[in-house]
């Protein structure tokens, strides 16, 4: 096992949630719960929350990230937030291509890796979201269909940035659907992305890539996924919503 090549993160994903209030709330709940971690830490919320995370969670182990990022430094981009905005304010992970931005905001895999190069440029560390449809699985394509993310999404990203970068894979029919995938099936698909790394960089940079699940990882279902030879941690949606319950995954995710 080379679990201890690289680190676990536990990521969440707050999605278009949390007011003002609310994030302060559940960062104040958050930060003992989270200093009991030994596993990465990171939450990922609405631009408008941004500041706010980062000035509340200054001196403790949560990073912060965002949920996008445009690939221009400036310009005529009505609506978008560049690299160099979000490491102004002490941002360091930003979230590329979740599945909910392919599916209802035209992003493709030529956009995810023009955002990637982007972020990594800044010296923000890009958390890439593959996954297959139900469709695709029920097809047996879905390590074609990983494959080929992986490729378009990593084109022309250095090994050195590889490293700094996290692939979350998160099946896009498990996503706030409450089916999660089986221990097995998440294991399976993120060994696959870890050799599909090691061909396309070698063994060494693949062992040190941090690939985690993602799609309802939930207190319930985590100890078995996070225990999995090639999953370093997840990226929760729901579940990260709850103090508690994203206690659970991180202490899961610390012992796993
Ligand atoms: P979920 O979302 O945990 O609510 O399924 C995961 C995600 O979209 O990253």
């Amino acid at each position: 096992m080379n679990k201890e090549l690289r680190q676990a993160i536990i990521a969440g994903n707050w999605k278009m949630n949390k007011t003002r209030p609310e994030a302060r709330a559940l960062i104040e709940e958050l930060k003992p719960i989270a200093a009991e971690a030994t596993c990465g830490v990171v939450i990922c919320v609405p631009f408008t929350n941004l500041e706010t995370a980062v000035e509340l969670t200054k001196g403790t182990n949560i990073k912060v990230g965002a949920e996008n990022v445009h690939f221009e430094e400036k310009g005529a981009f009505t609506g978008e937030i560049s690299a160099a905005m979000l490491t102004e304010i002490g941002v360091e992970y930003v979230i590329i291509g979740h599945s909910e931005r392919r599916q209802y905001f035209g992003e493709t895999d030529e956009t995810v890796n023009k955002r990637t190069k982007a972020a990594l440029k800044a010296g923000l560390k890009p958390i890439v979201c593959v996954g297959e449809l139900l469709w695709e699985r029920e097809c047996n394509i879905t390590e074609e269909v990983i494959a080929r993310q992986i490729k378009l999404d990593l084109y022309d990203v250095s090994a050195e940035d590889v490293k700094k970068t996290v692939i979350a894979y998160e099946p896009v029919w498990a996503i706030g659907t409450g089916k999660t995938a089986s221990a097995a099936q998440a294991q399976e698909v993120c060994a696959f992305i870890r050799a599909t790394l090691a061909k396309l960089y070698s063994k060494e940079v693949a062992d040190a890539v941090t690939i985690q699940y993602g799609g309802s990882m939930n207190p319930g279902n985590a100890a078995e996924l996070v225990a999995q030879p090639d999953v370093d941690g997840g990226l929760i949606g729901g579940a990260s919503l709850k103090a508690a319950d994203f206690g659970v995954l991180l202490k899961a995710a610390s012992e796993g």
